[in-house]
Order: C-alpha cells, then structure tokens, then sequence
C-alpha cells in the first residue's frame, strides 16, 4: 500500500492529456447522460463536504490508481488529499487490508470529520464503506464507482462489508455513503470481462422488476444505468435493512456466492458477477421446479449465459459440487441451517425466504455444471 500526499501539479503532471475532461469535480454532473449524483438526505455538494472535512482520503486499487486517481484529485479541487492505494481484487477485500485503512488514517490523525473517497469497483466500496463506517464509530464516505458493477450495485444502497473465515460477506455494517457519484467515463478503462460481470447484475434487476432490462447487451447497457439504480434506490429505501422486499437483490446470489467462494480457493476464480450469471441459471431452474416459472424465461437466459461467461475460465466439475455445498450454511439468508432463497414466479414476480431442499439444490448445481461445460 502506497500513502503519499497528492499534490494536484504532480497529479496534473501524471495525467494523459488524451484522458483529461479538464472538468472541475463541481461540473461533473451537470449532463444526466455523462454523470449522475445520488446524495443521501439533503443535497450538500460534493464542494461543501470538501471545504467541511479534516481531512480527505482517497481510497483506491492498484489497476484504478493509474488511471484516475491523478484525474480525481484534479477533479475535486482538493490540494492535499491522502491515497491509500491497496492491491485490487477480491482476496483483498478482508480484515488485513481493513486494518492498513485504519491504520493509515490513524497515522494521519483523522478524526471524526475526515472524508474517505472510495474510488474503485465493489470490493473497494465494500471495503472503504466498511472501514469508514467503523472508524472512530464512523467517519463520512463518498462513493465513486469505477467498475459497471459497483455503478449499478454495489456503490449503492448502504451495504459495507468484507470475507471473513473463507466465505463472503461475513462482516460488515449498514451505512450509507453521503454521496455515490456515478460517471460513466470511468468504463472507458474497465477490461471487457469485468464489462460482462456487470451485466449480470444488471440482468438480476430485470428478472426481479423490470423486463425491459432484459434486453440488456454489450452495446446498450449504458442506456440502462440509470434505471438499475433507480430500482435498487427504492427497493433500499421500501427495506434499508433487509427484513423481507430487499432480499430480492440477492436474487441469483444464494448460489453465485458459494460457487464464487469455492473459486476463489481454487486457480481459477470467477468474477463476481460471472458467478451471479450461474447462480441465476440455478435460481430460475429451481423457480421451474418449484415457482411454476415458465421454461422459456430460463431458455431465453441461457442463451444469453455464452455472453456473460465468454470470457470466464470455468473449470468446475460434478466432484466440486460436495465442497460448493458446504459453503451454504455461511448464507446470510438462512434460517438456522436451512438455506433461504429468492425465486420467480414469473418475471417480475420475486418471492422470497423460499426453503428449497437440499437434493433440489444439488440437481440445479448439477444442471449450470452440465449446461456451462458443454458451451
Ligand atoms: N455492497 C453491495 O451491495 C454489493 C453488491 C454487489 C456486489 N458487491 C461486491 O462487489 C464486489 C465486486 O465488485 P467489482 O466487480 O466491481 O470488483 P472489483 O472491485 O474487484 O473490480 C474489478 C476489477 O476491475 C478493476 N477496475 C475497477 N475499475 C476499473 C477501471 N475503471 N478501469 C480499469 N480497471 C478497473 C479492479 O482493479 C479489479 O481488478 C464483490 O466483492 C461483491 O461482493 C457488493
Ligand atoms: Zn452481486
């Protein structure tokens, strides 16, 4: 982890030319098209919660640092800013990386009224969100999503947190960034994978409350960023803390998260949002069997997984099963040991806390395994 002071003229100096807006943070969200700004509460300005912190910190990984921390600190007019650059990836997303975040801001003396900008993809808005909001009990987050999943999902919606105990998620708060500014722009630099990652998370929204989402692709998804947040927005806003209607955002994610837990242990992991791809294809077999979903909807799905997974090495056979499967009492959905899972009864018609038998389980394991190692 680096953590050296920014000057904006070194910064300046760093920045392709080709790649500066040379816009000034303030003007960012001027154009709906090219920016968009959700602010928690009453609208402050991103300028005034600049001038109002300590101190401010920016937080980002090793493959987004080059790219656009030069161009951020530029943008937000800050003349000293503290970065705190740590490895990217989601094997870093745990308690050692959270402990050099706090240990870095205690170096510096922040306190209470310092700002942490989380730049990145998921795992750096998981992780800063989770270190800022245990920080001194809590200091003030901005979210800048870089990747298409964190634009549409993770940056969102007040959900921190980090792996613990070789599974996901298994630590973390509810706390609301003050801020999630969403630039497009930022893609320009995401490689092609990560693209497609997104675009199943993008997909989950479509099964759960909006067909037309369905449609998504390659070439169109940046028509659709904005109402995949909307969506998540008032989902979060109806169930900020996940009693019953927001459990639907896990839709997919039941069994996306114990195939992708299982791969990260192996040498050949999966992107997050490779893994949802998969467990979205189980949740709708399963919503066959059990929801009286139409088969079409899962045909029409799986036609759309060799875009999704093009680039995914998946190497996962019948004799992982057994270890996938024990990743599942880690969920955070169960009901003591009993699995809980989101399913369809149509599109657009989630139900949620669903018991699906452990043999159920097993045979939809068994279908995506038999259905991803024949493409
Ligand atoms: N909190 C939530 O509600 C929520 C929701 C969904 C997902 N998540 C979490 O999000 C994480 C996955 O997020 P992700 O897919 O964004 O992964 P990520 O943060 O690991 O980013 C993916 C890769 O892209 C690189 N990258 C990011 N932006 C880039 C850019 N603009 N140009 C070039 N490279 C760039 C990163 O360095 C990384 O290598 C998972 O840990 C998941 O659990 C959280
Ligand atoms: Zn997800």
């Amino acid at each position: 982890m680096s953590d050296l002071r920014i000057n904006i003229n070194q910064a300046l100096e760093r920045i392709d030319s080709r790649q500066r807006t040379a816009q000034p943070w303030n003007d960012m969200h001027t154009e709906a098209s090219e920016s968009m700004s959700f602010q928690r509460g009453m609208a402050r300005g991103m300028e005034s919660m600049l001038s109002e912190a300590s101190q401010v910190f920016i937080l980002t990984d090793e493959n987004v640092a080059p790219f656009w921390l030069p161009e951020v600190a530029y943008w937000l007019h800050c003349d000293s800013a503290t970065d705190i650059v740590i490895k990217a990836g989601e094997q870093y997303k745990n308690l050692q990386t959270v402990q050099r975040i706090w240990k870095t801001l205690m170096k510096h003396h922040a306190d209470r009224n310092a700002l942490l900008i989380n730049l990145g993809g998921g795992v750096i808005t998981d992780l800063g969100g989770f270190a800022a909001s245990t920080y001194k009990r809590g200091i003030k987050f901005i979210n800048v999503p870089t990747t298409l999943l964190a634009m549409v999902d993770a940056a969102i919606g007040g959900k921190t947190g980090i792996d613990f105990g070789g599974a996901k998620n298994q630590l973390g708060t509810f706390a609301e960034a003050e801020e999630v500014r969403i630039k497009p722009v930022f893609l320009t630099t995401l490689p092609e994978r990560e693209l497609r990652s997104g675009l199943a998370e993008m997909l989950k929204y479509g099964f759960i409350a909006d067909s037309k989402l369905l449609e998504i692709n390659l070439e169109n998804y940046q028509d659709f960023i904005l109402r995949c947040d909307e969506i998540k927005r008032e989902i979060v806003k109806q169930d900020p803390t996940e009693k019953g209607l927001r459990k639907i955002l896990n839709f997919g994610h039941t069994i996306g998260h114990i195939i992708e837990s299982h791969c990260l242990t192996t040498d050949y992991p999966l992107l997050h949002g490779e893994t949802v791809a998969l467990g979205i294809c189980a949740a709708l077999w399963i919503s066959v069997q059990q929801c009286g979903l139409d088969e079409k909807v899962l045909q029409t799905f799986e036609n759309q997984l060799p875009m999704l997974l093009s680039e995914a090495e998946i190497r996962l056979s019948d004799a992982d099963i057994e270890s996938i499967l024990t990743y599942l009492v880690h969920d955070k959905k169960n009901k003591g040991d009993k699995p809980q899972f989101v399913l369809l009864e149509a599109v657009g018609k989630p139900v949620w806390d669903v018991d699906v038998k452990p043999e159920i389980v097993k045979q939809s394991l068994l279908y995506i395994i038999n259905k991803v190692s024949r493409q």
